[in-house]
């Protein structure tokens, strides 16, 4: 016997077929049953009837339980009245793994679906969520190999902080100590004199100890850093890649977007149109015109404020030239930027729309030793820590760039997700590291 898939046995849509896969759902009388078959690709209605069947072989349907796998030979036609359009007529079958009873029914709370995430995967929308995630991944691996990134791969131990000591994970490490990676940045940043143009994506490690909608404690940044590159042209690059994301998705996963009830009108815009650039201080003047919303030139913007701020756009917003003193250690100033009353930095982020917040952070980096010191003591950092950093200054330093996206974040706001857990298959926040 040789399987298709479910998908493949529709495109034949009619003849003898062979599948095999889970029962989705099963209902019937003691003559006929009704089976929703699912494998990955799709969920067919599958008919076994006991005078087809004879009595011997009916007795063996009470195992098409829930979640029970199941091999099904038949005839496939179409049939309009079926979930899925087409039905089988069940000729032959075999129960592969026979199901206990299935612990996920009908509204169940999502705290008990968290619990359950290993079961909760096969779910319509979890599968969905999770062929959109490979989309978004395999885009990011096509955009920056087509535009001649290597991907380079940083330590996930690393001796120092980067994005803020406060949200450092300790980890042993034999007798001493260590942490898990906040960003690959500083090991980025060393291999561009080799490389020059590179991209990775890797788990990233934040202990978080807020508990929102948008912080994982784990989660996936798809990083980029290239030589020669300033922050302007940094930013097109990161406005290309969401472009191309979105563009990816909506032209490999419209069925996926459908099962999550997507308005994918939502995404088009992305998918179309220019994407725009504003500076921190043209973003506090709109937020004062447009929203009402008073906020004090210097303060960095919460997350009220960037949803107000994308109530503004019908697209992810770039939003450069934050105050440096409030930006990372290797944020440089721009003396350049006059709109500004106090020193800014050459760095970018950009707010996804609908209240999805900050997707992406980056910035030109600082090839000042000194500058960078200062930054870091003013950190209350010990800047012994980053000699290998300062060397990299050292030996034919160039004006340099990058920028990293939260994968999580992005797939969430292309998903219309409500929380960003549901962007990952197991998340790890404040409150779960389990299953
Ligand atoms: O803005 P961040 O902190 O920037 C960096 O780490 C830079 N070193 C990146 C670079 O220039 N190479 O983080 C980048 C993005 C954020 O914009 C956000 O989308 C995401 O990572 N992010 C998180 N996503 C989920 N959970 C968290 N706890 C996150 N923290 C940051
Ligand atoms: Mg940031």
């Amino acid at each position: 016997m040789t399987f298709t898939s479910i998908q493949e046995a529709m495109n034949k849509g009619d003849g003898e077929v062979s599948i095999r896969g889970w029962v989705h759902r099963e209902r019937g009388s003691n003559k006929i049953k009704f089976i929703s078959l699912r494998d990955s690709t799709n969920v067919i209605q599958c008919v076994v009837e006991k005078e087809v069947l004879g009595e011997e072989k009916w007795a063996e349907t009470s195992l098409f339980k829930m979640e029970a796998s199941a091999a099904i030979h038949g005839n496939i036609r179409k049939d309009e009245r079926a979930p899925t359009g087409y039905e089988i007529n069940v000729t032959d079958f075999a129960i592969i793994g026979k199901s206990d009873t299935f612990p996920i029914t009908r509204d169940q709370s999502p705290e008990f679906l968290l619990d359950k995430r290993h079961l909760w995967l096969r779910s319509r929308k979890m599968t969905a969520m999770m062929k959109i995630r490979s989309t978004v991944t395999g885009a990011i691996h096509d955009f920056f190999r087509q535009r001649g990134y290597f991907e380079f791969t940083p330590p996930i131990l690393q001796p120092n902080q980067c994005e803020g000591g406060s949200t450092l994970f300790e980890v042993k490490y034999y007798k001493d100590k260590t942490y898990l990676s906040q960003t690959w940045q500083l090991y980025a940043e060393a291999a561009i004199f080799a490389l020059e143009k590179v991209y990775d994506m890797s788990p990233t490690f934040r202990a978080e100890k807020s508990k929102t909608s948008r912080h994982l404690s784990e989660f996936w940044m798809a990083e980029m850093e290239a030589a020669w590159m300033d922050y302007k042209e940094c930013s097109e690059v990161a406005k290309a890649e969401l472009k191309f994301i979105v563009q990816q998705v909506l032209e490999k996963n419209q069925a996926e977007l459908k099962v999550l009830e997507r308005d994918v009108s939502k995404l088009t815009p992305t998918a179309e149109n220019k994407l725009p650039t504003i500076t921190y201080t043209e973003a506090l003047k709109m937020l004062k015109e447009k929203c009402d919303l008073d906020v004090e030139w210097g303060k960095d913007l919460r997350t009220v404020e960037e949803d107000k701020l994308a109530t503004l756009f019908d697209t992810p917003v770039v939003v450069t030239h934050y105050p440096k003193e409030i930006m990372a250690f290797y944020k440089p100033t721009d003396d350049t930027q006059t709109d500004a009353p106090g020193p800014v930095a050459k760095c970018f982020d950009v707010i996804a729309p609908e209240g999805y917040g900050e997707i992406v952070g980056g910035s030109e980096r600082d090839t000042d030793i000194d500058e960078l010191k200062k930054a870091l003591e003013a950190d209350g950092e010990d800047v012994a820590n980053y000699q290998f950093y300062f060397d990299t200054r050292l030996y034919g330093s160039v004006p340099h760039s990058g920028y990293g996206v939260g994968v999580e974040r992005v797939i969430a706001w292309i998903c219309g997700l409500e929380n960003i857990k549901d962007a990952i298959p197991f998340p790890r926040t404040m409150l779960r590291k389990e299953p």
